[in-house]
């Protein structure tokens, strides 16, 4: 059984704690569904003011949802849209203050303020995005970026 424990301490010391959670659910087990699954729920129910945190994979052509936790969400997202697509064909992550000022922004859900995407690269190879939705304008700082990459990067891991 999963137990939830509380993140303490400074924000990165609860992104190392977070971290260290992530890699124990996705630990000896390759499939990207499950993984992606439980890392959904993991950063859903452990961060605040989130309405969606979930997958996109790349299926050749577009980004395709994933699992994820949050309302039903748009299906398909072609690489020129939203801030979903921004990600995946820069290959940079996307931290977005204000969706409202951001042009394309695919609202999925109309409570989503702020955005934070994490281009998944296996190499050149573009796997999808991890995708963080909040309904707070300005929710996500450098700390939550760098800390998503690195779970990010925990999935990742599992895919080699
Ligand atoms: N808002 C995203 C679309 C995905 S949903 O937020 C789940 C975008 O502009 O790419």
């Amino acid at each position: 059984m999963f137990t939830a424990s509380t993140l303490a301490g400074t924000k990165p010391e609860q992104y190392a704690q977070l971290l260290d959670q992530a890699r124990a659910l996705v630990h000896g087990e390759p499939d990207r569904i499950a993984n992606a699954a439980n890392l959904s729920a993991l950063l859903f129910n452990s961060l605040p003011e989130l309405n969606w945190a979930g997958f996109y994979f790349f299926d050749g052509r577009e980004l395709v949802v994933g699992p994820f936790q949050g309302l039903p969400a748009c299906v398909r997202i072609p690489l020129d849209k939203g801030v979903c697509g921004a990600a995946a064909s820069t290959g940079q992550t996307q931290r977005i203050e204000d969706v409202d000022a951001f042009p394309g922004h695919i609202a999925c859900d109309s409570a989503s303020r702020s955005e934070l995407v994490v281009p998944l690269l296996l190499g050149d190879t573009l796997v999808g995005v991890l995708d963080l939705d909040s309904p707070r304008v300005g929710r996500f700082d450098a700390d939550d970026q760098a800390g998503i990459e690195a779970i990010a990067r925990a999935f990742l891991d599992t895919l080699q």
